[in-house]
């Protein structure tokens, strides 16, 4: 069977991973591979680390494979964190927010002395927005204002519904708008900057600047890593 480049990137950046170390723990199927192998680590190696999960959903993963975690307030900085992308470009800017953490991710991510993040190759992009909808976080009261005012700046918002077709609320009891650019985005920062000013967003899945290093699964099972 053929390497999966999610599993390849994942657990090649578990590798990074030292005894003491407080570790933010990132959300998807690609970060699901470095649970099972810290996991792993710290069966066979008696691995000694303090998880910062950055959904509910990674927390009760974590739980169920005995990683300990420790709560953002017993925390002031986080050594390393490991998370997935939805895209990520040479810049190392990048769209996250696929799996509806990007609130928490940020949050973390903002506290990270080192981000690493793991992605298949398809997720490498030239220009942000060309192949996913820019994940926008919103409160549910403002929504339809911030809809309109986000078709303005050239996008098509369309409201997240849960995979039944009910509605579809963040950990934090938030709606998401996936704002899909025809032309992609010509200037991230830019854009995460407008966003930030407009009420009722709560945060964008950009991720400007946080990231340092990129650890890219090759499906001939080669992981490729690159610093900023
Ligand atoms: C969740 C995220 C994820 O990191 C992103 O969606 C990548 O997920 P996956 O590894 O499953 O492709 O931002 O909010």
């Amino acid at each position: 069977m053929n390497p999966n480049p999610k599993e390849v990137a994942g657990r090649r950046a578990a590798e990074l991973v030292r005894s003491g170390m407080t570790v933010g723990l990132g959300t998807g199927s690609t970060v699901h591979f470095t649970l099972l192998a810290l996991a792993e680590r710290i069966r066979a190696e008696g691995l000694a680390i303090r998880g910062v999960p950055t959904s509910l959903d990674t927390e009760r993963k974590a739980l169920e494979l005995g990683i300990p975690l420790v709560p953002l307030d017993a925390v002031d900085s986080i050594d390393l964190t490991i998370d997935g992308a939805d895209e990520i470009d040479p810049l190392f800017s990048m769209i996250k927010g696929g799996g509806g953490a990007l609130l928490r991710e940020k949050v973390v991510a903002s506290i990270s002395r080192r981000e690493v993040i793991v992605v298949g190759p398809e997720k490498v992009v030239q220009r942000l927005g060309t192949t996913f909808a820019l994940p926008v976080e919103v409160v549910p009261f403002a929504r339809p204002v911030l809809a309109r005012q986000l078709a303005r700046r050239g996008c098509e918002p369309k409201l997240r519904t849960a995979k039944d077709g009910s509605r579809y609320l963040t950990d934090n009891g938030n709606e998401i708008l996936d704002c899909r650019f025809p032309d992609g985005i010509a200037d991230p920062a830019g854009l995460e900057r407008e966003l930030d000013f407009l009420p009722g967003i709560v945060e964008t899945g950009l991720f400007i600047g946080l990231a340092h290093v990129l650890v890219i699964g090759h499906p001939d099972g080669r992981a490729e890593v690159r610093e900023k």
